[in-house]
């Protein structure tokens, strides 16, 4: 499927009505990471260099930062030129209901809209498929790409390892689900793990465990697949499972550096906590280090590789989606591409 992109329409004069995610981390009123802005910028810039009139719709999931106060300040600083950011759109109920009335009062804002928010484009809220009904719609820069290389994981080079760690393996199964068609190895870490082990009546103590999905036959089938790589040893702390063993980090080591492809979503063990981030630091490491191609992404990953001080540039892709990645790996779309392709304004040339 070909997104419809920026690049060869003419915006002169235009008012573009872009949805860009700056829900960044916040604290105390101050940008923790620019990850998601810096990523955005091309495309802001592209539009303004093109003449047109930029207006910008973001969210805020963090109910204590409710302002892009601070982002339309880093802007400010950023941006060549005058660009207008409108404020949490999440401030208006309109938005998460994806009321009709609301969408078409955005879209009344502008003359084109630009999704340029993959990460946020796993939600049917007004602002990412409300708006394609009204206006004709196009992806930016930041979207294009994150299609690109998320795609590529579905016909990737082989030996093929994805490495699939964090906690919630609600969102998480489906993708595990589709994946163990498509790569070589799945190596499980992180609280994802500790269910599997359950289920082999390996001993987890007080770990974290999702008994609840462990009662159906998907997670059974799963676990027959000789696919599926466990960590052989765990480090604890009284009798919670917290990382991957030594044994286990020396393991994965060496399996990085067989492989031709990596996908990498989700932390191998608390990394937050000292003492425990040896995993995921030796995963980030290893992977930074081989010749595979890599693409890594969700928001612990790239807090824990940040954490481990490598270059963000060390890999081939780096996600700046969370939900909207392990949404679309599992299903090769999502609701705002399938907005924006299916707009009955497609064909509308300016
Ligand atoms: C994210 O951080 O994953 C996106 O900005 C979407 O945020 P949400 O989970 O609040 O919809």
């Amino acid at each position: 499927m070909r997104l419809p992109s920026i690049k060869n329409i003419n915006v002169k004069g235009k008012r573009i009505l872009l949805r860009a995610d700056f829900n960044v981390p916040m604290e105390k009123g101050k940008i923790v990471d620019d990850f998601r802005i810096q990523r955005t910028l091309p495309t802001i810039n592209f539009l303004r260099k093109k003449g047109a009139k930029v207006i910008i719709i973001s969210h805020l999931t963090d109910g204590r930062a409710k302002s892009l106060k601070p982002v339309a300040e880093y802007l400010s600083k950023r941006v060549g030129g005058e660009v207008i950011l409108l404020e949490n759109i999440r401030n208006y109920p309109g938005e998460e209901k994806n009321d009709k009335k609301f969408a078409k009062q955005l879209a009344k804002l502008g003359d084109i809209y630009v999704n340029d928010a993959f990460s946020v484009s796993h939600r049917n809220h007004a602002s990412i498929v409300g708006i394609p009904k009204y206006l004709p719609s196009y992806t930016g820069f930041l979207f294009e790409e994150e299609y690109k290389n998320l795609k590529n994981t579905f016909k990737p080079k082989h030996p093929f390892l994805f490495i699939l760690g964090g906690v919630k393996f609600g969102t998480k199964l489906p993708v595990l689900e589709k994946f163990m068609k498509i790569a070589d190895k799945i190596y499980i870490g992180g609280a994802l793990a500790n269910n599997f082990f359950w289920v082999k009546k390996i001993d987890v103590g007080e770990s974290l465990l999702d008994k609840k999905l462990f009662a159906s036959r998907r997670i059974k089938k799963i676990l027959r697949n000789p696919k599926i790589v466990l960590p052989i040893d765990v480090k604890k702390k009284n009798s919670v499972i917290l990382d991957i063993g030594p044994l286990a980090i020396k393991e994965l080591s060496l399996l990085i550096k067989e492989e031709k492809f990596i996908l990498w979503n989700g932390p191998l063990g608390n990394f937050e906590e000292k003492g425990f981030e040896k995993g995921t630091m030796a995963a980030a490491r290893a992977i930074a280090g081989s010749k595979a191609i890599s693409v890594i992404g969700g928001g612990d990953t790239i807090a824990a590789i940040k954490k481990a001080k490598i270059p963000l540039k060390k890999f081939s892709f780096v996600s700046t989606a969370g939900g909207a990645m392990l949404e679309f790996l599992a299903h090769g779309t999502l609701p705002g591409i399938e907005a924006l392709t299916q707009t009955r304004f497609r064909s509308k040339t300016f």
